[in-house]
């Protein structure tokens, strides 16, 4: 493992005004998307579409410091046969690949899930980083319900995200340690923190165990925020708040940055939560964003399928990532949204 080259990587996925885009769709989850535009879900459309994400030169030189590919779209290539890793990083923009093999049922657990993906792990790294891939990311996925997380679910998820951050490391790819509590519930804003509390106690744990070294990995975490049932919703300010101090708690300074995933979130609610704490200030690592969702459901809704949409699908991802851009800095303020609209 070269740490020095791993913490230079992963300060630079976390600079000043940028942040990771996500575009590391399953083909299933990609077809919820195209579903809701009304866009087949074949090959071309998905190399199109990405195609006219990465090649937004303002949007990814000025805003985007990183991209998360599916494992289809790492080996894609353009329409005029230039492979899509090399649009990434002509924009100066890094490329990593998403490495987990999605979840499974977790035994003796109902309604609990176990991500998968670890055996042949070393042997995919490899040729990952050959494609030009500097880091990974695995999502484990905690839901909360009646008596559930259980610590079986907890455990095994922290377990799994240590083997596979080690491994990454071994391989010189930078781990993103994505642990992600699910916003689906009814749950309010304090049982999210206990339970997210838990769940980033146990993966540190587990990550020192594993021998992760801190400096050269991410952490993309949830924020405290309400389930999306919930009768009791909490401001901006208690989002930010509660979020900070939770981070405070669980994450160790030697970490360079944190990632938050929008989860479900709206595309501003998830600007505004993030400007917020950069507002707080005074914190120990780099706070930002590696949003799916909140970046690409407007890109997504401009476009349609439609290739005379192309420059203004671009236009709508420039302006998410201009605004989430600015949110890391806690320079953004609701009337640019207004401006622009
Ligand atoms: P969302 O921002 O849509 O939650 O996606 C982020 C991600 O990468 C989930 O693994």
């Amino acid at each position: 493992m070269n740490l020095t080259e791993l913490n230079k990587i992963a300060v630079a996925m976390v600079q000043p005004g940028k942040g990771i885009l996500a575009a590391d769709e399953s083909s299933g989850t990609i077809k919820k998307r195209f579903d809701a535009i009304k866009v087949e879900c074949t090959e071309d459309n998905r190399r199109d579409y990405r195609e006219l994400l990465f090649s937004a030169t303002d949007a990814m030189k000025n805003h985007i410091s990183g991209v998360i590919l599916y494992d289809e779209t790492i080996w894609q290539k353009c329409k005029n046969g230039t492979p899509l890793v090399e649009i990434i990083k002509k924009a100066g923009s890094i490329p990593g690949i998403k490495v987990d093999e999605g979840t499974k049922p977790l035994p003796g657990c109902p309604g609990e899930l176990i991500t998968v993906g670890l055996d042949k792990l070393a042997d995919r790294l490899p040729k990952y980083y050959e494609q030009g891939a500097r880091f990974a990311k695995w999502r484990a996925v905690i839901d909360i319900g009646a008596g559930i997380p259980s610590h079986t679910a907890v455990h095994a998820n922290a377990h799994a995200l240590a083997r596979y951050a080690a491994l990454c490391q071994e391989h010189n790819l930078v781990p993103i340690v994505e642990p992600e509590v699910l916003m689906d519930g009814d749950h309010d804003i304090d049982r999210c923190y206990q339970v997210t509390e838990w769940v980033l106690k146990e993966t540190f744990q587990e990550l020192y165990f594993n021998r992760v070294a801190l400096e050269g990995m991410i952490l993309k975490p949830n924020m405290a925020i309400p389930g999306k049932k919930s009768a009791k919703k909490a401001s901006v300010q208690e989002v930010a708040e509660k979020t900070v101090r939770l981070l405070k708690n669980c994450v160790p300074a030697a970490v360079p940055g944190i990632a938050f995933l929008s989860g479900g979130q709206s595309d501003e609610e998830a600007t505004a939560h993030l400007d917020a704490m950069n507002k707080i200030g005074g914190l120990p690592w780099k706070l930002t964003f590696s949003y799916g969702r909140a970046l690409q459901a407007a890109p997504q809704k401009a476009w349609s399928g439609k290739t005379e949409n192309v420059k203004a699908a671009q236009s709508a991802f420039a302006h998410r990532a201009r605004m989430n851009g600015l949110a890391c800095e806690g320079r953004w303020s609701p009337d640019l949204e207004k401006k622009a609209a």
